[in-house]
């Protein structure tokens, strides 16, 4: 693709990834934002989870895709401005864009260049008439979308993966509620959720045998090592990830294995054996308690696809009747 294409973000984000992990490090329960999992090498490591035989989140979401295009074209509608938050390879958005009615334009929202890259790269020529857009942004932040050539009937927000329940319940409301201004009068979001069931089933997910998601989470460390300066011992800490029955989600944390002193950015930091670094939580939901999160933001739940047997479900969100 053409770089020129690519709206740039402004300043470099190092100082702001420097703030964040040294109040990260500092807080206790000791913390570090998942967002930064996704430098380059995490992006292809998320991909490559996206295939281990116990994720099935992606598979499922696929598979429903796939399977209720017809029904969520009709309710999107024509001529529709798709805005991805968090663009990943495009493999979703492949099935999305080929199913929607003549879409007019494609922004994904990304922080990885490499990502927003390769995916554009791989949907430019599967779609030439669709204006590709790529926005290199922190979808968390308010967005200034690129305007397409043609007016769109409707902005229509793709956000799948269950990435909404990687942020606590203020959070994704406060998300729900910047999307909700991104999509307008008229627009709507496709959201995927991954819905509560099995605990065995879901903890699998997030501790793939081949030992994929450990890589992952630690290639956090190894990032901080190289953009801030720090010393993590890789081998001194492991991937943890368990499901918390009482709040629904999945808690994933890098543990050290000893007591050990790490610096990052010229500070000092003592760990005790077993402490912990909280590093990501994927909530489950239930259709009611997700309707309510939606409705904090001013949306509602026009229609759904998935529920108990698929295990993980697509909801269609607009402005709730006022
Ligand atoms: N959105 C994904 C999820 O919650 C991201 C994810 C998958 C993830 N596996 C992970 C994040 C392991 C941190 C650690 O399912």
């Amino acid at each position: 693709m053409t770089p020129a294409a690519v709206f740039a973000p402004g300043p470099a984000a190092d100082p702001v990834l420097r703030a964040d992990v040294l109040a990260g490090l500092s807080a206790r329960p000791r913390r570090l934002p998942s967002k930064y999992l996704y430098d380059d090498r995490g992006s292809a490591l998320f991909e490559a989870i996206t295939r281990q035989p116990e994720y099935y989140l992606t598979r499922v979401e696929l598979a429903l895709l796939a399977g209720h295009m017809g029904e969520i074209a009709a309710a999107a509608g024509p001529a529709v401005h798709v805005v991805e938050y968090g663009s990943g390879s495009g493999l979703k958005t492949e099935r999305l864009l080929a199913g929607l009615e003549g879409p007019l334009a494609y922004t994904p929202v990304e922080i990885s260049a490499a990502a927003l890259e390769a995916c554009v790269a791989r949907l430019r020529p599967r779609f030439p008439q669709v204006e590709m857009l790529p926005l290199r942004a922190d979808f968390t932040r308010p967005l200034r979308l690129p305007r397409p050539r043609r007016a769109p009937a409707r902005t229509l927000v793709f956000f799948p993966g269950s990435t909404l329940g990687n942020f606590a319940a203020d959070e994704a409301v406060a998300l729900l509620a910047a999307m909700a201004g991104t999509i307008g009068d008229t627009g709507m979001a496709l959201v995927g959720i991954d819905l509560v069931k099995d605990p065995a089933a879901i903890e699998a997910a997030y501790n793939d045998a081949a030992g994929v998601t450990a890589a992952f989470t630690l290639n956090l460390l190894a990032r901080l090592n190289r953009e801030l300066d720090a010393d993590f011992d890789l081998d001194g800490f492991a991937h943890q990830a368990r499901y918390v029955a009482e709040r629904e989600r999945i808690e994933t944390r890098l543990v050290s294995l000893r007591p050990q002193r790490v610096h990052v950015a010229g500070h000092a930091f003592d760990f005790a054996a077993g402490e912990a670094i909280e590093v990501e939580y994927s909530h489950k939901y239930r259709d009611a308690g997700f309707a309510a999160l939606a409705a904090r933001a001013g949306l509602e739940v026009a229609a759904g696809w998935g529920g108990e047997p698929e295990g993980f479900g697509l909801r269609l969100l607009r402005q709730a009747a006022r």
